[in-house]
């Protein structure tokens, strides 16, 4: 499919420069870059940016949904990266909210940043990054055993550019019944059925509280639904991370 892009060889974020591009730019537009000098992660997180060892993009959405049910659209990333690995005869996990898992260690992670006050959607920005073509020795020490790159798992080169437009044909595609309105029930079906978490004990992290709990399901909000004692509670995206 035609999409405006624009490519950079070296850039701060994608990120940065999708919200700086939202308010003239169309829906769809892709911001790519072969590096990163200060990828975002979520939670205030740092994200690994090496030049050309990675997919790092940024895609302009301005949907007409309501803004409660906007953090979902996670859900459509997250499912458009499953998608295309499978293509490509990977399989992974996808572990809610926006982490992608090959072989138990991620792969992919997807930031989701809104702009819109309560009755009003301005644009929100979803970026996705990859690792395609790291090598074991460039995964800094601290995150070792818990990230990896499609090389290192398959241990041959990947062509980042084939990855990146699989992924958004698959983005573009089940995108299209969300962004006026519609429900996102076959994409919350992927997240389920491939979900790395449904099923398992898991530590809900929230600023300095841990909670130890079982996950139970994906609700049609896209909130991951957690048993804690005999409660049953709908999680947001928001704030937590979790853990098995
Ligand atoms: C996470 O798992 O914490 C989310 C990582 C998101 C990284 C991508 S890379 C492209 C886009 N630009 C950024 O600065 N971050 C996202």
């Amino acid at each position: 499919m035609k999409r405006k892009t624009y490519h950079y060889n070296t850039i701060d974020s994608t990120n940065i420069k999708a919200k700086q591009l939202a308010s003239t730019e169309e829906e769809g537009t892709v911001i790519i870059a072969e590096g990163q000098t200060m990828g975002k992660g979520r939670l205030g997180r740092s994200w690994l940016s090496k030049n050309g060892k990675g997919i790092y993009m940024s895609i302009i959405l301005k949907p007409k949904a309501d803004i409660m049910k906007v953090p979902s659209i996670t859900s459509i990333g997250a499912a458009s990266v499953y998608l295309a690995l499978r293509e490509m005869g990977v399989e992974s996990k996808i572990k809610w909210p926006n982490d992608i898992l090959v072989g138990n260690k991620k792969i992919c992670g997807i930031l989701t940043e809104i702009s819109g006050d309560t009755n009003k959607v301005n644009y929100v920005i979803m970026g996705i990054g990859v690792n395609v073509n790291l090598e074991e020795y460039e995964i800094p020490e601290e995150l070792k055993g818990m990230v990896t790159s499609l090389k290192i798992y398959l241990g041959r080169t990947i062509d980042k550019g084939n990855l990146s437009e699989l992924i958004l044909d698959n983005f573009d595609r089940l995108y299209a019944p969300f962004k006026d309105g519609g429900n996102i029930s076959h994409v919350l079906h992927i997240c389920k059925e491939n979900s790395s978490l449904l099923g398992k004990d898991i530590k809900v992290i929230s600023g300095n509280e841990i909670r130890v709990g079982k996950a139970l399901d994906i609700n049609e909000s896209g909130e991951l639904v957690v048993e804690f004692g005999d409660c049953l509670e709908a999680i947001n995206s928001g704030e937590v991370s979790i853990r098995l």
